[in-house]
């Protein structure tokens, strides 16, 4: 009897990796145009970036987002692909899916109940476009041969047209991230714009910042800048001190434009002309220093501030002299600290940096070096500002490949 010829491997129209935002995304809307498509992820748990976005309740897009929101060494490849499919775009298949939304801040739309519900709609979107998801399935090597790719997964051979990588950026890697689509673009000749972690608490010296580890907890709305010209960002948001540094989502919005060794400039009262303010306390009344200062910011940041520049608490304010309330508005508008570092990728919401778009068609995702191949999401050197900008730029980039599949 003759032997069996060996199975011949599986063959998709469009092989996916990484089932997060992006992935699902593209996957849904691809089987639904009808091709054949293979979604592969190495993690355990479906979409866990979803699942933990946004406190649980996944601030899923950004009424407002414009390309101004996003980061890039191109700062115009974005473009396109946020025109095609803009927030109204997802809000509307959020609406179709049933899911109640809220606005919290900004523009930033979250679930009313839960995260999940947008890991469900992007499930039964894939559903309904007949997409196969292997899960946990690891993913060994890709070669490209004629009329596409061969893969070899966990879960055996695999042949495909089209090959999307979706495997996301480094943060958190205890949750699955890898560098892997890094490590694909470059076997395809791609250049990679170093990855930072971004949209993460910044860290300072211990000895510098022992005098403010006390006041962990403490957050009060500031003004926060860094950099100059084109890479200057700046921010109105909270602060939040932290036992080892700087959170809440002023630095966090300020740490992706953030480069070692500049300082960040805080003005801790961009509300108040606070000079102004103490003078007129000082007229008429015998409060002490500390107590009306207590009145404009945080007790603990109040005490701490005043400790600093050396200026006793107690003293009725009538009895402090102008140029020691100028001096301490100055400190309070123009505090200037100098980061030593971040949290690293352990707290990091997103990768700054990724696979560079000058090789990548704006229209498409597709790579301009290896027919075929394609790169969305964050994997892609495009980071958006805090607020549902980054799902944004998963669900267009996503939108963009799928149509062009
Ligand atoms: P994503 O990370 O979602 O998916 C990549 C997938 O690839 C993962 O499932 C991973 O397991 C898989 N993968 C990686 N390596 C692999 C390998 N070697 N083999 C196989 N599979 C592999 N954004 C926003 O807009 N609003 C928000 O509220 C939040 N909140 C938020 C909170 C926290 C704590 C974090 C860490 C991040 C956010 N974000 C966010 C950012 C947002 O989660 C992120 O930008 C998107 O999930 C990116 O979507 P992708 O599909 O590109 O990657």
């Amino acid at each position: 009897m003759p032997t069996a010829l060996p199975p011949s491997p599986l063959h998709f129209d469009a092989a996916i990796l990484g089932a997060g935002a992006a992935g699902l995304f593209c996957a849904g809307i691809a089987g639904q145009r009808g091709l054949k498509v293979l979604v592969i992820d190495h993690a355990e748990k479906l979409a866990e970036k979803i699942r933990i976005s946004g406190g649980g309740r996944c601030n899923f897009t950004n009424r407002d987002a414009t390309p101004a929101q996003f980061l890039s060494a191109n700062p115009h490849f974005c473009r396109s692909a946020l025109a095609r499919y803009t927030p109204a775009d997802f809000i509307a298949l959020v609406r179709r899916h049933g899911i109640g939304f809220h606005e919290k801040h900004k523009g930033q739309l979250f679930c009313d109940d839960s995260a999940e519900q947008i890991i469900d709609l992007l499930v039964a979107e894939c559903e309904a476009g007949g997409v196969q998801r292997w899960q946990p399935c690891s993913l060994a090597a890709a070669r490209a041969v004629e009329g596409g790719f061969e893969l070899d997964t966990s879960a055996g051979p695999v042949r495909c047209t089209q090959f999307v990588v979706a495997s996301g950026g480094l943060s958190i890697p205890k949750i699955g991230a890898t560098d892997i689509g890094h490590r694909l673009a470059r076997q395809y000749g791609h250049a990679i714009v170093p990855p930072r972690p971004a949209l993460v608490p910044l860290t300072f010296d211990a000895s510098l910042w022992a005098p403010f580890v006390p006041l962990a907890g403490a957050s009060l709305p500031v003004q926060v800048a860094t950099g100059s010209g084109k890479a200057a960002g700046r921010f109105d948001e909270d602060l939040l001190f932290t036992h080892r540094g700087l959170s809440g989502p002023a630095v966090l919005q300020i740490s992706s434009f953030w480069q070692p060794g500049q300082p960040l400039r805080l003005n801790l009262l961009p509300a108040d002309d606070i000079a102004e303010q103490l003078r007129q306390a000082k007229a008429g009344s015998r409060r002490q220093l500390g107590n009306a200062l207590a009145g404009l910011l945080p007790q603990r940041l109040a005490d701490a501030w005043l400790a600093r520049l050396d200026l006793d608490a107690t003293r009725p304010l009538p009895e402090v002299r102008d140029k020691d309330l100028q001096r301490l508005a100055d400190s309070l508008a123009r505090w200037e600290i100098t980061p030593t570092g971040t949290e690293g990728w352990r707290k990091a919401e997103v990768t700054a940096g990724g696979v560079d778009t000058r090789e990548l068609d704006s229209r498409s995702m597709a790579s301009q070096r290896q027919p075929g191949l394609y790169f969305i999401g964050e994997v892609v050197d495009v980071t958006g500002w805090l607020g549902g900008y980054n799902f944004q730029w998963a669900w267009a980039s996503a939108a963009a490949c799928a149509q062009s599949l």
